[in-house]
Formats: structure tokens, C-alpha cells, sequence
């Protein structure tokens, strides 16, 4: 297990390129990891602008959750053996949360653990998935059961890769950086929701701040826990409607900001604020009683939950989460009654 916290290249592939110069780095060899999205549109940028990889191989993995399985990680692990790769090489993702994930994971078991970059092509991954070492694969139908906490050495934001992403994965993005800002950050939060494209300052600060919880909390025990916010509810909304995970946790957070103004007396205000923003963002679906129903069975299932009542990550006022409040099974129907109206 390492235990160094990953640093962030905020300067993209050219601050890369320094960096990999330097001595540490001297005897390394590296595999670069791309999907057919990533290798078509990301992959020429680096080719050239990184000195250090003219010699790289890379492999190609599916898109998506398709790539988060120990069948992929065992192709991988194969072709490093294959390639006599030892404690000196590197994997290089570039990729969304999917690469991300898989590649820390692959990089934590092999020789017992070598050295990995995060070069995160999508938003949700920018600002989220690649920073705090959480690595993952999927099985047994069940998402992110197999994982290790291991620190990417370095994470590489290069906000040009943006430019080719499709809207519905910037939504994705935009709402988990809504999540991060309104647990942690009144000014960066009021300011991302009155602009109408999100900055490279503002991408900046949200990885800033995810950086810093996930450095207090590294192993996801206590004050990480508020990077949970709306999930309880975005989860089983994306279950129930077949949404994309931003636009489920975006009303998720709605729902927990109506149950925060009940339980915790946040101030209607904010509730209201965040209804404008997000419902000019997403439509949110008309929630059927037996819907509501099977929400509520998803959400009893959910892994942050001790005992069999529910518990939620709720804000006292932004930028001051509390986790773990407990609600009950009426309350639940209540929030989602709400803001489903
Ligand atoms: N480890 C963590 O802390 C953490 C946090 C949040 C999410 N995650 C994981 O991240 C994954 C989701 O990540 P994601 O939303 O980035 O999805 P993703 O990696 O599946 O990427 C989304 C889509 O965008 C494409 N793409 C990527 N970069 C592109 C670019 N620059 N231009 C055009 N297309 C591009 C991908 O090929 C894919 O089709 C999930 O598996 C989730 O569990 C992990
Ligand atoms: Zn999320």
C-alpha cells in the first residue's frame, strides 16, 4: 500500500513532460491505457508533446464499465509480463473514471504495486475520479467490489481533452462538481451555478478541494463521507429511470437539500436556488407510488447504510455537510414526493 498523496499537474502534458524529465523518473518505461474513444481523440495530443512515451506501448480496452473487469486487468498483467515489464514501468491512464479505476487497479497488484499516472480525459474524471486513489473493477455484478486505496504518483489536468467530450458526459461532470462545491465551498458553488460553461479556474478549485478531503480521510472512513452527497437518492434514481449517474445524483441532491430544509433547517432559499439551476440543466422524471416504492427498497440496500435505516449525507448550510443523519422511511417517500412535483 502506498501512502504518498498523488500530486496534480495542473499545467496538462506540458508540465507532464518537465515532470517526467526529472531524475525519479530516469528508468522508467511505460504502458499507456486508451479506449476507442481516448485513442482516437486523445492519444495524437500526447504523442509527441510527452518525450517519455516515444517508446511507450499502449493497449486498448472497451469503453466504459466494460473495461473495469479482472478479465481486462488479466490481459494487461499478461501483456506486462509478456513485455518483462519490473518495478520500473508505469501505467499510463488516459481515459475517463472507467481507465482510471481499472489502471490503479492493475498498477496496486502488479510486483505488488508500480507506479501509475492519472491523465483524466473526461470532466467527472478531472475533478473527481482521478484524484484520492480510489481504484476498482466490477464483479460479480456488483460495481467497484474488488478495489484498493493506492495513490496515483501523478494526476495530469489537460482541460483541451474536453473539447471533444459529448454533452451528456460534461452534465456528468458538472454535477459532481456541484457536489464537491456545495459541501465544501459556498463561493465556488454560488459561482459555478451562475455560469453558463465551467471555467479551467473552477475545474482547478473542485480538484483542489476533492484533493484535500480525500488527504484528510484517505481511506474513506469519516469527513469523506460528505463526497457522498445526493448519492443515496442518485443511486437508486439511476437504478429505478436508467439516467446517466450525474443527472440521478443532481436530483438526489435535490432530494437531500429538501430533507436538509426539514431536518436540519437549510434555508429554503437554497433549496429554491438549486431547483432553478437544476431543473435548467435536467428534466426530472414524474415519480410513480410504486416507483417511489422501489427507490426506497434501492436505498435500504445502499453499502453506506450500518443497520437497516437509512442514512444521508445532509447540509446544515452549504459548505457545511453532516454525514450520517438517519432518515426514515417516511421521510424518504416525503423528499421524493417533493421533488418530483
Ligand atoms: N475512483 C473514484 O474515486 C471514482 C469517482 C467517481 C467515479 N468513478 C468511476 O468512474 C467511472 C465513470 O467515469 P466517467 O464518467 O469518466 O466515464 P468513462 O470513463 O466511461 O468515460 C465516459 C465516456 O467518455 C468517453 N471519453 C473519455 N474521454 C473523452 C474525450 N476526451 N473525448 C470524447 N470522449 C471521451 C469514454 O470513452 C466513454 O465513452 C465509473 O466507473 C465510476 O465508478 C470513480
Ligand atoms: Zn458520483
Amino acid at each position: 500500500m502506498n501512502t504518498h498523496h498523488g500530486t496534480i499537474l495542473y499545467g496538462g502534458l506540458s508540465s507532464l513532460s518537465t515532470q517526467l524529465k526529472k531524475q525519479e523518473w530516469e528508468n522508467a518505461q511505460y504502458t499507456l491505457l486508451v479506449d476507442e474513444n481516448t485513442f482516437q481523440h486523445c492519444l495524437p495530443h500526447i504523442v509527441g508533446r510527452v518525450e517519455a512515451f516515444e517508446q511507450a506501448n499502449f493497449i486498448e480496452v472497451p469503453v466504459g464499465e466494460e473495461a473495469k473487469t479482472l478479465e481486462v486487468a488479466s490481459q494487461i498483467w499478461l501483456t506486462l509480463l509478456e513485455d518483462n515489464a519490473d518495478k520500473q514501468h508505469v501505467i499510463i491512464n488516459i481515459g475517463g473514471g472507467s481507465i482510471c479505476d481499472l489502471g490503479g487497479f492493475v498498477a496496486s497488484c502488479y510486483k505488488r504495486g508500480i507506479r501509475y499516472i492519472n491523465i483524466p480525459t473526461t470532466l467527472l474524471a478531472m475533478v473527481d475520479a482521478a484524484i484520492g486513489g480510489k481504484t476498482a473493477l466490477d464483479f460479480g455484478s456488483v460495481k467497484n467490489s474488488i478495489g484498493q486505496f493506492y495513490q496515483p504518483t501523478l494526476t495530469v489536468i489537460e482541460h483541451s481533452f474536453l473539447a471533444t467530450l459529448s454533452p451528456s458526459e460534461t452534465v456528468n461532470g458538472v454535477m459532481e462538481m456541484v457536489k464537491t462545491a456545495i459541501v465544501t465551498d459556498p463561493m465556488l458553488y454560488a459561482e459555478i451555478i451562475a455560469t453558463t460553461s465551467i471555467t479551467k479556474q473552477q475545474i482547478q478549485s473542485v480538484a483542489r478541494n476533492k484533493s484535500r478531503i480525500a488527504k484528510v480521510d484517505p481511506y474513506d472512513q469519516s469527513v469523506r463521507h460528505i463526497l457522498n452527497f445526493g448519492h443515496t437518492f442518485g443511486h437508486a434514481i439511476e437504478i429505478v429511470y436508467k439516467l446517466p449517474h450525474g443527472t440521478s445524483v443532481g436530483i438526489g441532491m435535490l432530494a437531500a437539500l429538501y430533507l436538509s430544509t426539514k431536518k436540519l433547517s437549510l434555508p429554503q432559499t437554497t433549496y429554491d436556488t438549486y431547483y432553478q439551476w437544476l431543473t435548467s440543466n435536467v428534466s426530472i422524471p414524474k415519480f410513480t407510488l410504486r416507483d417511489i416504492e422501489a427507490m426506497l427498497a434501492l436505498m435500504h440496500n445502499d453499502k453506506k447504510n450500518q443497520d437497516s435505516n437509512i442514512h444521508c449525507v445532509l447540509l446544515q448550510e452549504v459548505g457545511a455537510a453532516v454525514i450520517n443523519i438517519e432518515v426514515s422511511d417516511n421521510e424518504v417517500r416525503d423528499a421524493l414526493l417533493f421533488v418530483a412535483k
